[in-house]
This record gives structure tokens, sequence and C-alpha cells, in this order.
């Protein structure tokens, strides 16, 4: 039997008939992390269908609502079933693709209206749980949990994950209730970091306060890092990535190159794809989808 790493994707050939029957999970020789093994024996699929994947980082402005937005809808393109949930209460991710829902994840948790009520088809194969203000209603009833707050998102996701390939989560700059619950609902992190020295210290931070949730969700896995804002005329920028390409690897994705156009995109409520298909932007995140698929003909 073949058992493929959610965290790292390396495969393992095992012996199925070599492992007890109340062993649970099994232990990545690759990456060291633990994965669930008797939902694999029991479905007999090799990876669990749908990949959760959060944005984050706690410093702001290095590109988060970008990433998520454009990893969304790309991955949409390619023909994958997607879902984006916006957590930050800046709302943004649906003004980024031009889309005006009445309802969101707040709505959700708050069981107000029904799930399907909630989600709001932004493109073909891509919905979205918009964030905005009302999120606020969503930290009350975190907080008013005295057992399991930090489960409050995940309980209400679940039931609807099964119709999607791909879960999406932007997140909010700083650290909260509502960001740990994330972290308590994704299986891989996707962190931008802007090449800057000081992005760099966010970093070291925020892979600290990763870590502790880890030690309570060790399928939590730090998948992708990914340089944004690359502009060669900065000589501190190739120092910055040699350093990050020396610490963290196969982690490090190629970067996003600091592009104009991704800026100007949302002012349309359009996806760079949309907007500027020919541009860098739009070039940068087709190869971040294909490291994240792991298909690298998509889009050829
Ligand atoms: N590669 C890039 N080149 C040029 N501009 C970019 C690039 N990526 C993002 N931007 C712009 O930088 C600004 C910040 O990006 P974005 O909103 O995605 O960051 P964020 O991490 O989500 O911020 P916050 O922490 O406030 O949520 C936006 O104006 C965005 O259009
Ligand atoms: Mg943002």
């Amino acid at each position: 039997m073949i058992l493929t790493c959610p965290h790292c994707s390396k495969e393992h050939s095992i012996d199925e008939s070599k492992i007890p029957a109340d062993v649970t999970k099994v232990r990545c020789k690759f990456c060291k992390q633990l994965f669930p093994f008797g939902e694999e024996k029991k479905s007999g699929s090799q990876t669990p269908r749908v990949r959760k994947i959060a944005v984050s980082l706690s410093k702001g402005g290095v590109g988060k609502t970008t990433t998520a937005v454009n990893l969304a809808h790309g991955l949409s393109l390619a023909g994958y079933k997607v879902l984006l949930i916006d957590t930050d209460t800046q709302g943004q991710s649906a003004f980024m693709l031009g889309a005006k829902p009445s309802a969101g994840l707040t709505e959700l948790v708050t069981n107000e209206l029904a799930p399907e009520e909630c989600l709001f088809q932004a493109r073909e194969d891509l919905w979205l749980l918009a964030g905005g203000k009302s999120l606020a209603g969503v930290k009350r009833v975190i907080d008013r949990k005295d057992f399991g707050g930090e489960m409050t998102l995940a309980e209400k996701l679940a039931p609807l994950e099964d119709q999607f390939d791909y879960v999406i989560v932007d997140t909010s700059p700083g650290w909260d209730p509502l960001i740990v619950n994330v972290l308590f609902y994704v299986t891989e992190i996707l962190i931008p970091v802007s090449l800057e020295v000081m992005t760099l210290q966010g970093l070291v931070e925020f892979l600290k306060s990763i870590s502790s949730i880890q030690k309570y969700q060790p399928e939590l896995g730090l998948k992708y890092i990914l340089p944004t804002f690359l502009d060669k005329r900065v000589k501190s920028t190739s120092g910055i990535l040699h350093k990050l390409e020396e610490l963290y690897g196969d982690h490090v994705c190629t970067p996003i190159r600091y592009n104009v156009r991704l800026t100007e995109a949302p002012a349309y409520g359009q996806s760079i794809y949309e907007f500027a298909p020919g541009s860098n932007g739009a070039n940068d995140y087709r190869d971040l989808i294909r490291k994240v698929t792991g298909n690298q003909k998509l889009f050829t």
C-alpha cells in the first residue's frame, strides 16, 4: 500500500499487515510529521480528498489576501472546486473578486442562515465564505465557549468541506482567537513573506506560535513559504531569499515578483488572470498553483 504524507507529499510504501490494528497515526520519515493512518485504511484513498490551506502571517501587508484570492481562483481555473474563506474583518476577498455577498462566515458560525445560503458563488468552481466587520459576531461565539472554543470553525466547516477539492483560508494580520481557530481547522499553512528583514523577524515569531498549536494539532504542517514583492533592483532581497532557502529548503516557492498589475486588479473586481493574464503577477501565481497541485503541466 502507498501512503502519501499530507504535509510534504512524499510517498511511503508500507506493508499494511505489519501495522497493528489500533494504530491510527503514522509519522512521515521525511518531514517527521504525524498523519492519520486509520482514515486511509478505511477509505482506501491515498490522501484526504479536500486540502485545507491557510494563507497566514501575523505581519500585515505581505500579500496574504492577494495570494489567497489568486491561488483560489487559479485552482478553480485549473478545474478544481474551491472554497475561499475570508476570516479577516477587512473583508477584502469579496472586494477583490468584485463580489457583493449578502452573507458569509458570520451567518454560518452563528447559525443565522443555512450553510448553502452563506456560500457565494464568485466564479465557476469558486465559492466564497465572505468575511468583514460582522466577524466580531464569530469572535463572540468563540469567546463565549468555556471549553473547545478553538474548534468552533472546524465544527461549522466540516459539513461543507466535502464538496470541495481545496479550501483556501485568508487570515487577518495579528494573532487572535479566530486565527487560532483557522489553524485548528486547516492542515497546511502557506506563509507569504515579503522580502524585507522585518518580515523575516515576523516569520520566526509566527513559527513559534504555530508550533504551540502543533502540539495539539499535529496534522498542521508548514507547507509553503512564498516570497512576495521580489524586486531584483533592491539589493537586500536576494540575501533574504537565500536565507529563506537555507532555512526552509523545499518549502520555499518560486517568488512572486513585485508587479503593479497585482495592485490594480482589485479596483476592477478581477483576479490577476482576468485583469492581466500575460503579466508577471499572473505567471508567478500560475507557478504557485503548479507547485501546490504538483501538476507541472497546468496552464502550459
Ligand atoms: N507582488 C505584488 N506586487 C505589487 N503589489 C502587491 C503584490 N502583492 C500584493 N500587492 C499589493 O500590496 C498590498 C498589500 O497586499 P495584501 O492586501 O494582499 O496583503 P495582506 O497581507 O493581505 O495585508 P493585511 O495584513 O492587511 O491583510 C495591496 O495593495 C496589494 O495589491
Ligand atoms: Mg489581507
